[in-house]
């Protein structure tokens, strides 16, 4: 296990017990984002995309299905495993962002969805300039809750779950730039619905990695969840609104 002294624990681990639901629950990001993507980077068809931090793959297939040539990487074996067993195609290897086991110059664009806020600065930034090639971009994007009515302030209240990207803002200018010797960035957003019956939003939650740290001791906390949401979807089925960042980095 990698200590993370900033965290406290190690982030390429803690999904290690909900692998399976991150899978079959996740939601994908919208073709809006990629479309966005493609209009900032080009086409993705034929690139060399390095997917850091794939968990399941969900955004490495997507990457994939656009002509990229991805190779998925991630410290978490579980996490891998399941990617292999759901995209049995897809390359996939261990590693972490600070210690990139690819060649220098080999990628053109390096993806990070929904993971940057896990790795450690500086070194994960100069790892990813060392292995982009000429012309080569980092784009980093991540999930919002956009829901401004009361249920995600219940969720915090009395579940102490946050929204969805909250508190860490991964397009932060200085830690990319000025911490992490990119000379520039550029950001977009994408906004989007996501509705799901409350049983499977339930499956979700548990693979926040607050609960996730937690075990088996999180069934309590699940409980309370479950019933602000009954409480505020009584139709039986929850609707998010999240906006996804996109940052682009720019070696
Ligand atoms: C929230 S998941 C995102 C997975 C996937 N990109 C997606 O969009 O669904 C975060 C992933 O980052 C991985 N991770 C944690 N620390 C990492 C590090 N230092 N380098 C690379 N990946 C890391 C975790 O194992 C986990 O699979």
């Amino acid at each position: 296990m990698v200590h993370h002294a900033r965290l406290g624990f190690d982030p390429g681990s803690v999904f290690d017990s909900v692998a399976g639901g991150y899978q079959a629950t996740r939601p994908n990001y919208p073709d809006s984002l990629y479309d966005a993507l493609e209009r900032h980077v080009g086409p993705l068809a034929g690139r060399r995309v390095l997917d850091v931090g794939a968990g399941t793959g969900i955004s490495a297939r997507a990457l994939a299905a656009r002509g990229a040539i991805v190779v998925a990487l991630d410290p978490s074996l579980a996490m891998a495993a399941t990617l292999r067993s759901a995209s049995v195609s897809l390359p996939a290897t261990l590693g972490r962002a600070e210690a990139l086991p690819i060649a220098s110059g080999s990628a053109d664009l390096i993806t990070c969805a929904q993971a940057w806020h896990w790795v450690r600065l500086p070194d994960a930034a100069i790892e990813c300039r060392r292995v982009l090639g000429v012309g080569g971009r980092l784009a980093l994007w991540w999930n919002v809750s956009e829901d401004e009515g009361a249920f995600f302030d219940a969720l915090a209240a009395e579940c102490g779950i946050d929204r969805y990207g909250g508190r860490v803002r991964q397009d932060d200018r200085a830690s990319l730039v000025d911490v992490g010797g990119f000379s520039d960035l550029v950001t977009d957003a994408v906004r989007w619905e996501w509705t799901v019956p409350i049983e499977h939003w339930m499956r979700t939650v548990q693979t926040r990695s607050i609960l996730a740290k937690l075990g088996t001791d999180a069934s309590e906390r699940l409980g309370a969840i479950e019933d602000v949401a009954r409480r505020f979807f009584p139709g039986g089925s929850v609707t998010e609104w999240f906006t996804t960042r996109l940052a682009i980095a720019i070696p």
